[in-house]
């Protein structure tokens, strides 16, 4: 609280005073908690586009200045300086570990990493045509059932917690492997985070895999990119899913499915989607983007805008110097990479997404890169979902922790049809 307030003016000439409270950042906002119960009227804004569902104190974003911070700390900084588990605890515990605490982390980690044997079976239930996203959602819900305890709020939460993180990273590789056919391979507890998963994903028994200390660093960067990113779409459903009580499996597999969209975490896929078919069309970039801005075909050009940078996301700043860098060091030319960044010059210098603010986000480089890494297509948003699950927990906990935790319930202004008298159907025209 500010100790300062805005007035109301209603449409009767009635005056109202609402609170407003200012943000550590020196963020505003109007305190409308008890507009309705004192005037009778709501507020109305599909797509919460200037709503504050809550107050947080895990990431600040300021979308008009591209600044990105998880407890206080630029995304720049942690990118380069941190790893995904550090950064995994620092988003869920508000601070950074010391040694000891990021070792006994790791520990947990590794040793929560394997699912029940009994699941396996589940995996063998779907069609090889699955989309992975189908597969992860139903084994994170799956999950309560194997930890009933999950269920009971008063119950310690932390195991739980540690449990996400290992068993989705083991759930992901599981998925990708059964898709192709191959066996399943475990977890090596001798690995960290990023190259376990790895190894999960590409090691196959017949062969030594050593994992790329190059994909392992950028493994980890790209997760720590995608690892929070306050109220998006899935992490408000999320947020809102645990309002109701239900556990911390639920709302987290609720998330994987909000992420699944192609405007929020399946963009990463849709991108490469679209960079595809232009190369297949003949490559004319200037074609494709004269038909996005002329709302041609109703395509847009994806991973290009987003609802709260209005200016250059600092994640894909981050990712388009580590594609070179990744690519590089692969030795692999994607011509994907070169139309990529072709249509971000042109774009960048158009009127139509100047004018829209319209600048590249993660989702845009971010495809190339899992690409390179050898992460099929349909894979992606399950990278994106991994990388965001601390963010979710994190969000998650703060929620539950809170005292001021309300079932999320908007309302709405009614526009269908008044009192009508029900008319039986044999007196019906
Ligand atoms: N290509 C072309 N035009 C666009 C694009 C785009 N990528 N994004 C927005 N616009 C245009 C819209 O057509 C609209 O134009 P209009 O005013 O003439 O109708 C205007 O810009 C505003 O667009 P909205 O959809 O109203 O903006 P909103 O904030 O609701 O949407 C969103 C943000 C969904 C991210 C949008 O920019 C988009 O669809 N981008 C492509 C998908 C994408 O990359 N999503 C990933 C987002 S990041 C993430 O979730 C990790």
């Amino acid at each position: 609280m500010s100790g300062k307030t805005a007035k109301l003016t209603l449409p009767d000439g009635r005056e109202h005073a609402l609170n407003v409270i200012v943000g550590s950042e020196n963020e505003h906002a109007i305190d409308i908690r008890s507009l309705r119960q004192d005037t009778g009227y709501i507020t109305l804004d599909s797509g919460y586009m200037n709503t504050g569902a809550t107050t947080s104190a895990i990431t600040y974003l300021d979308g008009e200045a591209g600044v990105l911070r998880y407890r206080g700390y630029s995304i720049e900084d942690l990118a380069e300086k941190s790893n995904f588990v550090e950064t995994s605890y620092l988003l869920i515990h508000g601070r950074l570990p010391t040694a000891r605490e990021r070792d006994e982390f790791s520990k947990q980690l590794t040793y929560h990493s394997l699912i029940h044997e009994d699941m396996q079976h589940f995996f063998a239930g779907y069609p090889p045509t699955s989309h992975p996203m189908a597969v992860l959602s139903a084994m994170v819900t799956s999950l309560s059932a194997y930890y009933p305890d999950c269920l009971d709020r008063d119950a310690p939460m932390d195991l739980h917690i540690t449990r996400l993180l290992s068993k989705v990273r083991t759930i992901a590789a599981f998925s990708y492997k059964k898709s192709i056919g191959q066996p399943v391979m475990y977890p090596r507890n001798s690995l960290k985070y990023a190259a376990n998963f790895l190894h999960m994903m590409f090691a196959v028994p017949a062969e030594d895999y050593e994992v790329s200390p190059v994909l392992e660093k950028a493994l980890n960067q790209l997760l720590i990119l995608h690892a929070d990113h306050e109220q998006n779409c899935s992490t408000s459903t999320v947020r809102l899913v645990g309002s109701s009580g239900a556990n911390v499996y639920a709302a987290i597999a609720a998330g994987v499915l909000a992420l699944w969209g192609p405007l929020h975490g399946g963009a990463n896929q849709a991108v490469i989607e679209m960079l595809e078919d232009i190369q297949k069309a003949g490559g004319d970039y200037k074609k494709f983007i004269d038909d996005v801005k002329n709302k041609r075909g109703e395509r847009r050009l994806m991973g290009f805008g987003h609802r709260v940078y209005k200016n250059y996301d600092p994640r894909a700043k981050i990712l388009k110097k580590m594609a070179d860098e990744v690519l590089e060091h692969l030795g692999i030319q994607d011509p994907l990479l070169d139309l990529a960044k072709s249509m971000e010059e042109v774009a960048l210098r158009d009127d139509y997404f100047i004018s829209k603010k319209l600048y590249p986000n993660v989702d845009f480089y971010s495809g190339i890169l899992y690409r390179a890494m050898g992460i099929p297509t349909n894979m992606f948003t399950v990278m994106f979902a991994l990388g965001r699950l601390p963010g979710w927990i994190a969000h998650w906990k703060e929620m539950v922790e809170s005292k001021d935790t309300k079932i999320g319930r908007p309302r709405q202004i009614y526009t269908g049809e008044v009192e009508r008298r029900f008319v039986p159907i044999s007196e019906r025209p």
